[in-house]
């Protein structure tokens, strides 16, 4: 994995994820360490973001190394018109990797190309958030204890929502069983069923799921992905198009978990917070273990 840039999921083989999940376990056990001294690590965000920036800054910084950067691009040159080319030119002068989050699909990959150094997706439009996957990866391993076989729901905006996409992809790898429930305006795209037929494994899609509850071992909340779209009506009209309560989970596997990529806006009502099967918070800290074992394994340090 040394200087292989993360820009889809699909750029790491089955047994690259297990090594960055092994690695985040040990990162677990021991998050503060003295290994990227002397590195620096830019992070880009072009987007707005709390826990995928705060996280890799944090891993970084756990790690002793450094982090240069910018959260809102109108701080950056990019208000003057600089392109993103020149700014990543620049930038690697800079950095020894560098984690970029930008609107536009396929940026991070066109960043791949002309970059010298390592860029990490840290979301790229609707497309790919192949980082947030390897964290809901190690988040459906630590709390099921395998990948394989599991039956994931996925609930809310799946047309929009990036890391839906790129988990789909990853468990894919791992015989996983797909129920897609969102209204019709935000069901699943065609090209991620058409992959998942490609390799026979199953998927349903539904517009309800309170009924088939208890078939799940994870549930995947999604926010609808306001920013996304070019109609607000359309945005008004699926907003509240599903709302998990606690009383809903009452057929639920007794290890089923919750997962959601977060923020949440109202998807996910409080009162999940103090049921059993809430992780989301869990899986926000396994960001930070996940990203140092992104960034060492990039890097070449472990
Ligand atoms: N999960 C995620 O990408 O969150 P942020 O938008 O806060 O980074």
């Amino acid at each position: 994995m040394k200087n292989k840039s993360l820009v889809s999921i699909t750029d790491y083989t089955k047994e690259e994820y297990l090594k960055i999940l092994d690695l985040a376990a040990e990162f677990e056990a021991n998050p503060v360490q003295d290994i990227l001294k002397g590195f620096v690590v830019a992070t880009l965000f072009f987007e707005p973001s709390t826990r995928t920036r705060l996280s890799f800054e944090s891993a970084v910084n756990r790690l002793g190394g450094r982090v240069i950067g910018f959260s809102d691009a109108n701080t950056s040159s990019a208000t003057k018109g600089e392109t993103l080319r020149d700014t990543i030119l620049t930038v690697s002068n800079y950095a020894d990797l560098i984690v970029m989050r930008h609107p536009v699909e396929g940026g991070a990959r066109f960043a791949s190309e002309i970059s010298p150094v390592p860029i990490v997706n840290a979301g790229d439009g609707a497309n790919q958030h192949p980082s947030q996957t390897l964290l809901d990866l190690y988040s459906i391993r630590k709390t099921q204890g395998t990948l394989e076989n599991i039956k994931i729901f996925f609930i809310g905006d799946l047309k929009y929502g990036r890391t839906v996409h790129s988990l789909v992809m990853a468990l894919s790898q791992f015989n996983a069983t797909f129920y897609f429930i969102s209204p019709d305006e935000l069901k699943m795209p065609d090209e991620y069923k058409i992959y998942l037929d490609n390799l026979g494994l199953k998927y349903f899609e539904y517009k309800e799921f309170t009924d088939i509850v208890g078939e799940a071992d994870i549930i995947y909340m999604t926010r609808v992905q306001k920013e996304r779209f070019s109609d607000p009506i359309e945005y008004e009209k699926t907003k509240n198009a599903y709302v998990l309560r606690a009383k809903m989970l009452a057929n639920a596997k007794p290890n089923m978990k919750v997962l959601h990529p977060l923020p949440r806006v109202n998807e996910v009502h409080l009162d999940v917070d103090s049921h059993s099967s809430a992780y989301y918070f869990d899986q926000a800290q396994n960001g930070v273990y996940t990203r140092q074992a992104i960034i060492s394994s990039i890097l070449g340090i472990k």
